[in-house]
């Protein structure tokens, strides 16, 4: 693999109360061994209001793992009733910020331009984009999975330069694979990967494309982070389901290490 630091990055999504997300960040934090960040970064993205007490948790005991959060709003204040602006999650030490997450585009019909906004925003304002990709299943059935994989990481990366792009992270998730239970396979998943670094090679350059980390995301878990991982072009993972038990999030992040 190139000199890529791998990352592992918990979507716990809509779960946890403030309580909840304390335990659950403590609990992680308990089982994190320090050297652990030596050779792996690791990231939790806990729903808005968690993201402050688990930072707090995090600080308190001094342990290297980043905090995230799930959406932003690409505007930078005003009437905006609802939405989170980047500076609000800066001044809380926010690092990652996912962006058109598959449940986003789904369920509140985010487009690639909102995602690209996004993007652009996020980077304008210091914190390291998640930029998420994937198809549907009878996109795959279909065949035309690479191309319409490629054409959204081409949107969402549109305007954004390449000093920017080296910040960013992409995560490709196959909308059939998330809380479903139904892995890609290695090999599924490399494909898509390597076409997506191919894609940013053509608009970046070769060394740009290399230094920039590609994730894999879609009911990855203790048992097969490691050969997901083991895959040229996968940089790591973003986990939803086995993101919320600290015991097997742990496992994945030392599955990074190995
Ligand atoms: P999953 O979710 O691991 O529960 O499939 C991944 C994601 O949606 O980020």
């Amino acid at each position: 693999m190139a000199s890529r630091r791998r990352l592992i990055a918990g979507n716990w999504k809509m779960n946890n109360t403030v309580p909840e997300a304390v335990v659950l960040a403590q609990e992680i934090s308990n089982n994190f061994e320090r050297d652990y960040s030596h050779r792996v970064d690791v990231a939790v993205l806990p729903p808005y209001v968690d993201l402050k007490p688990v930072t707090t948790v995090f600080e308190f005991d001094r342990v290297d793992i980043a905090v995230g959060a799930q959406n932003v709003y690409w505007q930078q204040a005003g009437a905006y009733t609802g939405e989170i602006s980047v500076a609000m999650l800066k001044d809380i030490r926010c690092e990652f910020c996912l962006v058109g997450h598959s449940e986003r585009r789904e369920l509140f019909g985010e487009t690639n331009e909102e995602v690209n906004l996004k993007a652009k925003a996020l980077i304008a304002g210091g914190i390291k984009p998640i930029v998420c990709v994937g198809e549907s299943l009878s996109m795959r059935d279909g065949g035309a999975y690479l191309d319409y994989v490629t054409a959204q990481v081409k949107a969402a990366f549109a305007g954004i330069d390449e000093a920017a792009a080296k910040e960013c992270v992409v995560a490709y998730e196959p909308v059939w694979a998330i809380g479903t239970g139904r892995t890609a396979t290695p090999e599924q998943a490399e494909e898509v990967c390597s076409a997506i670094r191919a894609q940013l090679s053509q608009m970046y350059g070769e060394e740009v494309s290399e230094a920039m980390r590609i994730l894999y995301g879609g009911s990855m878990n203790e048992g097969n982070a490691d050969l997901l991982l083991a895959m040229p072009n996968i940089d790591g993972g973003l986990i939803g389901g086995a993101s919320l038990k600290a015991k097997s999030f742990i496992e994945i992040v030392k599955a990074a290490l190995r």
